[in-house]
């Protein structure tokens, strides 16, 4: 099942509202929703209050990405808070496995995800324990950065290793997502589709979202 997931790091955060339903409206299944803490990436977003009132506002599934150090501390906060899938850093912990744990046990859905300059084995062990694998397909922290074109090779790689171990889990993909590089991900097995600045540093982001499905002809 394919599906695309806005990232409101490109949104205006003063008209978050308008712009969640104005997605919403467009069709798509997942809000992607960053959280930086200025540690793990260079750049600070907001934390579980934030996405607490987000959760008021939309029935959108809420994919959050975890971009802070010490996951295992918040985890509890940001699955109260509503998050529907909380995804985590394999960089972020020296206990990759046991915060994995710690996430199914707040029953929900569990990611792990890997930086560009992380290799796939890094995240093996836990593979039959998680619902969504994200590969990164810029450096975390900013939207608006270029695809990073060998990253397409990697999510190649994780398709064989799911279908090998018939694993059940969505592959994701983060980073420079635009109609030029949506297919190279799609036909390499990703099937989760996060776009910020294309989305929304558009005049009609809709238009956008369309181009996207139009992209893998969803
Ligand atoms: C970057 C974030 C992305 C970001 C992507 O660290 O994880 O979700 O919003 O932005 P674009 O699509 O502009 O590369
Ligand atoms: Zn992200």
């Amino acid at each position: 099942m394919m599906k695309i997931a806005p990232s409101i790091l490109s949104a205006d955060f003063c008209n978050l509202k308008h712009d969640i339903v104005l997605v919403e409206k467009a069709g798509v299944e997942y809000l992607h929703v960053d959280i930086m803490d200025g540690h793990f990436v260079p750049n600070i977003t907001f934390g579980p209050k934030v996405v607490a009132d987000i959760r008021k506002n939309t029935s959108l599934v809420l994919d959050c990405h975890l971009m802070i150090d010490n996951p295992e501390a918040y985890i509890k906060d940001f699955a109260q808070a509503g998050g529907d899938i909380l995804t985590i850093h394999v960089e972020s912990t020296r206990h990759i496995y046991r915060a994995v744990q710690l996430i199914r046990d707040n029953n929900v859905k569990a990611g792990i995800v890997l930086n560009p300059g992380t290799p796939l084995t890094a995240i093996e062990p836990v593979l039959p324990l998680v619902d969504q694998v994200l590969i990164m397909t810029v450096n975390p922290g900013f939207g608006g950065q270029a695809f990073i074109p060998e990253m397409v090779e990697k999510v190649r790689k994780l398709k064989e290793i799911k279908d090998l171990n018939d694993y059940a889990f969505d592959i994701e993909v983060d980073g420079g997502i635009s109609d030029k590089t949506i297919g190279k991900c799609y036909e390499a097995g990703a099937n989760v589709f996060v776009g910020g600045s294309y989305i929304y540093d558009a005049d009609t982001p809709e238009q956008r979202i369309q181009s996207l499905k139009d992209a893998v002809a969803l």
